[in-house]
């Protein structure tokens, strides 16, 4: 297994060279580059940090370029490179057509993945890797090993939601951040990132996707937040990404920004505050209800645990006891 896994990675990296050099070589390179350097405003430097690269539109380019033999192009289907034929089982295409590729790093800088991003309004916009043995998008963060790399002394992560999101604030000089792989932030991605740092803070578009996000990114904090870890939460302006934005304002106001970012309890009780439907002594009890049922899922012995029910507590008026002996059973939580 351990073997069949290190000749997987070897294709990868193979792809990886490959989608680059498409940049450099291919015929059409011109509408690639200018892509990244025009419509996005990427720099040359960036794009080679970010080993960028551009699979070609064609249905056998990586199946030539990479899997010259049976037993190559076996180990590229099981890297989620190639899609087998539907009528002609053995043969194989490239899951990768004229895209701009985005290779997928683990922490130890290994390609595991790639992201692929339509040039225009093509569906998919982003076509993403499926699992494979060496990539689980559950555990994985794109832009890590990079921030790893780039960022000398890494003790705060941003976790923004995509990977324009990640190059372009490193090309900014923000070279502290990683995106979740089309899926929300869950319990096991905090967990790998507090092995790294103390501080997170989430970044999400303003928009009602990113909204939702943010809550996602709370519940699946809870379970696994200690006390000297911090979580911050950071709301874009309508409309704005990270990418989108920071092109606007620049670096210094951005910081600033992230300096204005919310508490995770402030996080926390607006929530619970925008789930009360009923007025007066009904919805309080109804706050804090939902607001305990939250606060539950934090580890028992957590000082922030305690803290937040000190806090509901003042703001109620009911003592800490009451509010532990009437709160309710802690729901399922998304993480
Ligand atoms: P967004 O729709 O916010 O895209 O999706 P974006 O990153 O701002 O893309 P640009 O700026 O238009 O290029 C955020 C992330 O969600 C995942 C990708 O990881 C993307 O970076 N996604 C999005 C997909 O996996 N598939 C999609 O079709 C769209
Ligand atoms: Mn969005
Ligand atoms: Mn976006
Ligand atoms: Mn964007
Ligand atoms: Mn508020």
């Amino acid at each position: 297994r351990y073997e069949q896994n290190a000749e997987l990675l070897n294709r990868l990296s193979e792809c990886a060279t490959y989608f680059q050099r498409q940049l450099i070589e291919h015929p059409h390179k011109e509408k690639a580059k200018s892509y990244l350097a025009k419509d996005r405003g990427l720099s040359g430097q960036i794009a080679k940090v970010y080993g960028l690269g551009f699979a070609p539109p064609g249905w056998d380019n990586v199946l030539k370029a990479v899997g010259k033999r049976a037993e190559l192009q076996e180990q590229l289907l099981h890297g989620g490179m190639l899609i087998e034929k539907k009528e002609n089982a053995g043969q194989y295409y490239d899951r990768f057509r004229d895209r701009i590729m985005f290779p997928i790093r683990d922490t130890r800088g290994r390609v595991i993945a790639f992201g692929g991003r339509a040039f225009g309004d093509e569906k998919p916009k982003y076509l993403n890797s499926p699992e494979t043995p060496v990539f689980h998008k559950n555990l994985e963060l794109y832009g890590l090993y990079e921030a790893k790399q780039n960022t000398t002394t890494l003790d705060h992560i941003l976790v923004v939601e995509g990977y324009m999101d990640v190059i372009v604030l490193a090309q900014h000089g923000v070279t502290n951040s990683v995106a979740t792989l089309g899926t929300s932030i869950n319990s096991q991605h905090f967990k790998k990132l507090f092995k790294l740092v103390d501080k997170v803070t989430l970044c999400f578009d303003g928009d009602k996707a990113g909204r939702a996000a943010a809550i996602r990114g709370l519940e699946a904090t809870l379970p696994v937040i200690q006390d000297g870890k911090q979580v911050r939460f950071l709301f874009l302006p309508d409309g704005e990404d990270p990418d989108s934005l920071i092109r606007k304002i620049g670096k210094d106001a951005f910081l600033e920004l992230l300096d204005d970012s919310s508490s995770l309890a402030h996080v926390l009780f607006d929530h619970a505050r925008s789930l009360v439907t009923l007025g007066d002594e009904e919805g309080e009890a109804q706050f804090t209800q939902h607001a305990m049922s939250l606060i539950q899922n934090i580890p028992k012995e957590s000082t922030l645990r305690s803290l937040l029910v000190k806090q509901l507590a003042d703001q109620s008026g009911l003592s800490s006891e009451t509010l532990t002996a009437n709160a309710p059973t802690p729901k399922p939580l998304y993480n």
